[in-house]
């Protein structure tokens, strides 16, 4: 009756309860007290795979910082079956035959479920691919990216009608320019890129009005209609911190005080998604402060992260499960982040008890060096996508078979 059937303790309806799970497909097709025959046996919390809605895997063009396997492999090591890549590769994907040479050199490396975003620079929603998971948009000037401002109508009614999510990094670039100058540690980085660029931009692109907005990567709350994004390093990191050019990021980390008022909103349930923003450089770019790269590695730690301050009591696990799990799915529309019949059976299992501190020569991205170091992380023991093993007991036990959002069965 099925193809296989999986047996353990399961986030189900908003609780955990002994269930036994038929999968075909790779699809969950029946949830029951007890189907009888050979049952795959999960140990510990089960719930479903995570989705990251933002990340930069380099690849193709910056392979020395990171590549669609390392990329991938780091993802399912922190427990998320789907990663959403962005557009600022060496050479921009703003046009089709940029998206689709990307998809073909992606789509042979992949170890978990993908899609892609295309930028949009104001004038060329034409040849944007039709395909594109969801639209980029960069305000300000940053790593691979220019900064737009000139947005005609027709443009934006284009991006529009796609119906796609339309993600924007809210820094303006004109308050860039007047604040610009050197930097020589967070602090300085911080008043040179200031908040109150990302509330200039913030406006403008509420004031385009795009039915699926999303203002990624906020650094303090701001009343928007659109979906709110936070990162775990805005969340958790703040410029008095020792982190030198590893927590240089755009936009940059805030004052003690704001990054805790952050992660006070948080908590509160104001924001709908932490993504990573995963960003890696290769080590030499991440050198004298000044001339540093910005970016900051967290797609592996994204999750374990926020289960250690679950397991601390400070996030409550409603808000933990509903931004890294189940919010980042439905923001595309994936027939993941809950486990319910026709959704596809992405579990992660996850032992409570084993807190551990990161070390960040153990993860797997190309260039791990991470500002997290050291910090409490709960790491998922087990990863299963579309019914397939990924992960066992922590270790890597499938090869590539990542499959684009595209070849994946859409939402009734
Ligand atoms: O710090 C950043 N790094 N911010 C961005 O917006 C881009 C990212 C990158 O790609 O390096
Ligand atoms: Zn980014």
């Amino acid at each position: 009756m099925y193809d296989q059937v999986f047996s353990g303790r399961f986030l189900y309806r908003g609780s955990f309860q002994e269930l036994d799970i038929g999968v075909n497909n790779g699809i969950i097709s029946g949830i029951k007290k007890h189907i009888p025959g050979e049952r795959k046996i999960l140990k510990h919390a089960v719930m479903p795979a995570g989705t990251d809605t933002h990340v930069h895997f380099r690849d193709p063009g910056e392979t020395d910082k990171e590549d669609f396997a390392t990329g991938t492999i780091s993802a399912v090591y922190g427990g998320t079956s789907t990663i959403f890549d962005m557009p600022n590769n060496r050479v921009k994907i703003d046009n089709y035959s940029a998206y689709s040479d990307k998809l073909g050199i992606v789509k042979r490396k992949a170890f978990c479920d993908f899609g892609l975003y295309s930028m949009f620079t104001g004038n060329n929603a034409q040849v944007i691919s039709k395909e594109s998971s969801g639209i980029k948009i960069y305000m300000g000037e940053t790593t691979n990216a220019a900064g737009t401002s000139g947005f005609s109508e027709s443009g934006i009614e284009a991006i529009n009608t796609m119906n796609i999510p339309v993600v924007f990094h809210a820094e303006d670039g004109k308050c860039l320019e007047i604040h610009n100058k050197i930097a020589r540690n967070l602090k300085e980085y911080s008043a040179i890129r200031p908040e109150e660029c990302e509330d200039v931009a913030i406006k403008n692109a509420t004031d385009m009005h795009f039915n699926r907005g999303v203002i990624t990567h906020m650094t303090h709350s701001v009343d928007t209609p659109y979906a709110k994004e936070v990162t775990p390093h805005h969340l958790l990191l703040n410029y008095d911190m020792p982190l030198g050019s590893y927590g240089k990021v755009n936009p940059p980390l805030r004052s003690p005080e704001t990054q805790q008022n952050l992660l006070h909103s948080y908590t509160g349930g104001s924001f709908a998604v932490v993504s990573s923003d995963h960003a890696p450089h290769v080590q030499g770019d991440k050198g004298e402060f000044e001339f540093a790269r910005s970016g900051i590695i967290g797609v592996e730690t994204r999750i374990p992260l926020i289960l250690a301050l679950v397991q601390k009591k400070i996030v409550p696990f409603d808000v933990f499960y509903k931004t890294c799990i189940l919010n980042p799915a439905r923001m595309f529309s994936l027939r993941k982040g809950e486990i319910d019949t026709g959704n596809y059976a992405d579990f992660i299992t996850v032992d409570f008890s084993s807190m551990e501190r990161i070390n960040d020569y153990r993860l797997h991205s190309k260039n791990p060096g991470s500002p997290f170091n050291g910090f409490d992380a709960i790491f998922p023991e087990d990863v299963i996508i579309r019914g397939g093993s990924v992960i066992e007991r922590r270790e890597l036990v499938n090869d590539r078979s990542g499959k684009y959002v595209e070849d994946l069965e859409p939402l009734k």
